[in-house]
């Protein structure tokens, strides 16, 4: 205690402190240009380096998180020029490490997005918010840096000001990502209602700036895929081995295989569907609301609520219901900001609930409506 001066001024540490914010700043605005945060899905694929790191946002995040929360409650007793005296220096250290932490975390967070399939409005208000916090957060240690050089507690003030503020916007940013991955209800669902109300009725408020009005749904291509019909030829050379006795040269297993047609509707039309769009989150490795859909078992036991898919019945079939539901409805499926099904795909899993939700069902026993036949033909070939 004895040996700290409050009064001298120690230009020496600072020195140290604006070289590491000024890089700091540097390798955040470098970052961006390499990296411009995307809104819409990026445009050829990304390096496996690239979606390495990526796949570290979820882990880089809790960095800021954490040492940014501290820090409020070091701002607060910094508030007296008596705390500033006694943790400056400590809070300071910690706003580096946060401002660095959310820039390491922002930069994870646009490699992760690369994968393609954020969109939507809980993807745009994380993303922009994540970077306004960041962006507020670096603003704001560069003021305490002069507040600290000149011992203005005016400018400290100023500082905590626009840190309270960041800190503020990156956290609701922060909770539109856990939306995308936990689903629009996981913070409110069991909150109290005085608490819930308002809190779903911000996130709506905000929401509507960046969602787009949902009035013209892509029905034109709907009529496109009925027309394109040209059955890739299947007449290829008809002499080729009747008798099965040439060892070596079995027929490609790719071949149309004109009797026996032993391909499921199930495994190689519907759970295709299902594997793209609903098992990153439905699986053996992450079964959200206790549902699994990678095997035909699975997908019929159901989740928590059971009733699944339900044989000719769509009304009682939870999935479909909750496919069908708006966008915005925090229940719909995928949820907000994944890639969604296409219409055609939605009509296909209609279509087979429709007729029976059968696991056994083969595909050359299969009528399928006209206007999906081109889907089904997409699926079959990857
Ligand atoms: C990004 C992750 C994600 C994707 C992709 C996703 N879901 Fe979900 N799903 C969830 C979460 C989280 C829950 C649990 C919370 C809830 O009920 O909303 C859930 C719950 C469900 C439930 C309720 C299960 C029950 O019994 O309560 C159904 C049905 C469902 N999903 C269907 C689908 C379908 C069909 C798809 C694909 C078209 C899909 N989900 C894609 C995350 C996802």
């Amino acid at each position: 205690m004895s040996s700290y001066s409050p009064d001298s001024d120690e230009p020496k540490s600072l020195t140290t402190a604006w070289i590491a914010t000024i890089l700091l700043i540097v390798v955040f605005v470098i970052g961006l240009l390499i990296f411009p945060p995307l809104y819409d899905a990026p445009k050829g694929e990304a390096s496996s380096f690239v979606l390495f790191i990526g796949r570290f946002h979820p882990i880089f995040l809790h960095l800021p998180v954490g040492i940014l929360s501290v820090l409020c409650l070091f701002e607060l007793i910094c508030s007296t020029r008596k705390g500033e005296q006694k943790f400056g220096e400590a809070s300071l250290l910690m706003l580096i490490l946060g401002a660095a932490g959310a820039v390491l975390a922002v930069f994870a967070g646009i490699m992760l997005s690369r994968e393609g399939g954020y969109v939507g409005g809980n993807f745009s208000l994380h993303q922009t918010m994540g970077l306004l916090g960041t962006v507020g957060v670096l603003i704001a240690l560069v003021v305490r840096l002069m507040g600290m050089a000149r011992g203005s507690m005016e400018l400290l003030n100023a500082y905590r000001a626009v840190y309270f503020v960041s800190f503020g916007i990156m956290g609701l940013g922060a909770h539109f990502g856990g939306n995308m991955s936990h689903g629009n209800k996981f913070l409110t669902e069991h909150a109290p209602a005085a608490v819930k109300g308002p809190m779903v009725a911000m996130e709506k408020w905000m929401l509507g700036f960046v969602e787009k009005p949902k009035a013209e749904k892509a029905e034109p291509q709907a009529e496109t895929t009925s027309e394109v019909k040209p059955e890739p030829k299947a007449e290829v050379k008809p002499e080729v081995k009747t008798e099965p006795t040439a060892k070596g040269t079995t027929p490609p297993p790719s071949a149309p295989a004109p009797g026996g047609d032993e391909k499921l509707v199930f495994q190689h039309v519907i759970l295709p569907v299902l594997t793209a769009k609903c098992n990153k989150c439905h699986s053996a490795e992450k079964a959200k609301g206790k549902l699994r859909m990678d095997t035909y078992e699975e997908a019929m036991k159901g989740g928590e609520n059971g009733k699944n898919f339900v044989a000719g019945n769509l009304k009682e079939s939870l999935s479909i219901e909750r496919i069908l539901l708006p966008d915005s409805d925090d229940d719909h499926m995928p949820p907000e900001g994944k890639e969604q099904l296409t219409p055609e795909e939605t009509a296909l899993l209609k279509w087979w609930v429709e007729q029976g939700a059968s696991g056994t069902q083969k595909l050359n026993e299969a009528k399928f409506p006209a206007e999906l036949q081109a889907t089904v033909d997409g699926i079959l070939k990857g």
